[in-house]
C-alpha cells in the first residue's frame, strides 16, 4: 500500500514476528528494538527518507537506523565507494589508506580530535575512552549522568532510564543497573549525577574530584527526551574537570556529525578531552570511533592500553565513513543550515497541528534530532522532568503513528537526514495531524 491510500496494516510482519520469537529471543537483535509498535516490523529495502515492509507499506522513517543514515537510505555515491571497496577487498586485519584518510577528516572537522582510533560500534568506542582516561588519571572512578546512555557494556548501563533516588553519601544519585546479569560490582567505581545542574556537580567535585578519573556525558541528552545544555553550563562542567585534573568525554555517538560540521562541541563551542562517535559517520556502516587529545591517546600507540577488535577500521566501512565525511565537510556549515531549515519546517509543523487539537504534547530538541513528549510542560530540562512525561500515552500513539505511515524512536526522537525533502515533511505533518486525529477519536 503507498501512502496516502488510507490506513497502514502490518499483518505480515506481525506473523512473521512471531515465527522469529522462537529462534531469537524477543523476535529483535536489539533489546531497542522491542519499543517498535504495535511490533517489531518486518522490512524489506530503505530508499532516500522511506522504509518498505513486506506488508507492502511505504513508511515514511525518522528512526533512520537510530540516527546513522544522516544522508537517508542507501545513499548512492555511499554505495558506489562501498561496492568499489567490495571489488578489491572485505577485510585485510591490516593497514589501508581509508582509514588515514576517514581519521584525517575527523580532526579536520571535530575541533576535539588532534588522533583518532577507529572501531565498530559507539560502545566500544566508550569503553576505549574510560580506559584512556583512567590510564592518563591514574585514577578509578567515573561520572556519568541520569538519562545518559553509553551503550550496553557493564560499566556504563546504569542509571539510563530508571528514576533515581539520592546517593548514599547524600550527593549524587545511586547507581542503578539497567539490566540483569551486570557484574556486581560494575557500579563500584561509578558516581551518577543529575546533569544540567552545574552546582550539583561541583559539590560531587569538590568532595571527590581527586578520585575521579573522567566525567562523561552526551553534551545533548538525546537518550532521554533531546534536552540541550543550559546555558553556560558545558562551559562550567570544563571549569570543574580542569581544576580537579579530571578527563572530560563527550559522547557523541549521537550527535557527532548531526548536531552540525564538529558535533555538539562545535555547536556549543566547549572542547572536551575525549570524543566518542559513531552512528551517522559511516552512513549505517559499522564504525565507532574514540578521538581527543594527542597527549591522551598516545599511550594506544606505545601498546600500553590495550585496544583491539577484529573489524576495527575495516575497509568496507572506511570506504563509508571516508565518502560520507567527505560529503559532510564539503558541505560544510551551509549543508547544516538547510538541513537544519528543513527540521526546524517539521517541528514547527508538528506544534502546530498538536496545538490545532489541542493534545498536551511537547516537540523538543535539535532540528536534526528532536522529541515528542506528552506533557504540559513548556520545556524539559532534565532526566527526572523526562519521567514526568506521559510516556505510556506516547507509546499508546506510536501505533496510530505507524497507520498513518509515519515511523519515529520508541523512545519518541526523530532522527532528520538530508532525504526529507520540504514535500515528505510536509506530507509527514499532514499524516501525524491524522494520527493525531484518529488517537484523539479512539482515546
Ligand atoms: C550516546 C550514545 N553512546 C553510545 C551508544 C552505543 O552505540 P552502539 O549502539 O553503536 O554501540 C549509543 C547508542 O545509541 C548512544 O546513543
Amino acid at each position: 500500500m503507498q501512502a496516502g491510500a488510507g490506513k497502514f496494516g502490518f499483518e505480515r510482519s506481525r506473523l512473521l514476528h512471531e515465527a522469529s520469537k522462537k529462534v531469537i529471543p524477543g523476535g529483535v537483535n536489539s533489546n531497542i528494538r522491542l519499543g517498535e509498535r504495535p511490533h517489531p516490523i518486518f522490512f524489506e529495502s530503505g530508499e532516500g527518507p522511506y522504509l518498505y515492509d513486506v506488508d507492502g507499506n511505504r513508511l515514511i522513517d525518522y528512526v533512520m537506523g537510530q540516527g546513522p543514515m544522516l544522508l537517508g537510505h542507501r545513499p548512492g555515491f555511499v554505495v558506489e565507494a562501498v561496492e568499489a571497496q567490495l571489488a578489491k577487498g572485505i577485510l585485510y586485519g591490516a593497514q589501508h589508506e581509508l582509514e588515514v584518510e576517514a581519521a584525517r577528516l575527523v580532526t579536520r572537522m571535530v575541533p576535539s580530535a588532534e588522533a583518532v582510533r577507529f572501531n565498530m560500534t559507539g560502545t566500544e568506542a566508550v569503553q576505549a575512552a574510560l580506559r584512556i582516561a583512567r590510564a592518563a588519571a591514574g585514577r578509578d572512578l567515573v561520572l556519568k549522568f541520569e538519562g545518559h546512555y553509553h551503550g550496553w557494556a557493564d560499566s556504563m548501563l546504569f542509571n539510563t532510564g530508571s528514576p533515581s533516588e539520592p546517593g548514599s553519601d547524600g550527593l549524587g544519585v545511586a547507581p542503578v543497573p539497567e539490566s540483569s546479569g551486570i557484574a556486581s560490582g560494575a557500579g563500584a567505581p561509578l558516581i551518577v549525577a543529575p546533569w544540567n545542574d552545574a552546582e550539583a556537580l561541583a559539590r560531587i567535585l569538590s568532595d571527590r574530584g581527586g578520585s575521579i578519573a573522567a566525567v562523561i556525558m552526551e553534551p545533548v541528552m538525546a537518550n532521554s527526551g533531546v534536552v540541550e545544555p543550559v546555558d553556560g553550563y558545558l562551559e562550567a562542567v570544563r571549569r570543574l574537570c580542569d581544576d580537579h585534573g579530571i578527563v572530560l568525554i563527550f559522547d557523541e555517538v549521537i550527535t557527532g556529525f548531526r548536531a552540525g560540521l564538529g558535533g555538539a562541541q562545535g555547536r556549543y563551542g566547549v572542547t572536551p578531552d575525549l570524543t566518542t562517535m559513531g552512528k551517522a559517520m559511516a552512513s549505517g556502516f559499522p564504525v565507532g570511533c574514540v578521538a581527543g587529545r594527542r597527549d591522551l591517546m598516545e599511550d594506544i600507540g606505545t601498546g600500553a592500553i590495550t585496544h583491539a577488535g577484529t573489524f576495527n577500521a575495516s575497509p568496507i566501512s572506511m570506504a563509508a565513513a571516508r565518502v560520507t565525511l567527505e560529503h559532510l565537510y564539503a558541505g560544510g556549515e551551509e549543508w547544516y543550515a538547510r538541513l537544519e531549515n528543513r527540521g526546524r519546517r517539521l517541528m514547527r509543523g508538528l506544534r502546530e497541528v498538536i496545538s490545532g487539537r489541542g493534545v498536551p504534547c511537547l516537540v523538543q530538541g535539535l532540528p536534526t534530532i528532536f522529541n515528542l513528549m506528552f506533557t504540559d510542560r513548556r520545556e524539559v530540562r532534565s532526566h527526572r522532568d523526562v519521567l514526568t512525561t506521559d510516556r505510556a500515552m506516547r507509546t499508546a500513539f506510536l501505533p496510530f503513528l505507524m497507520e498513518d505511515g509515519v515511523r519515529i524512536s520508541g523512545l519518541g526522537n526523530l532522527f532528520l537526514s538530508d532525504a526529507h525533502t520540504e514535500a515528505v515533511i510536509d506530507e509527514t505533518v499532514e499524516r501525524f495531524d491524522s494520527a493525531l486525529r484518529t488517537f484523539g477519536s479512539a482515546s
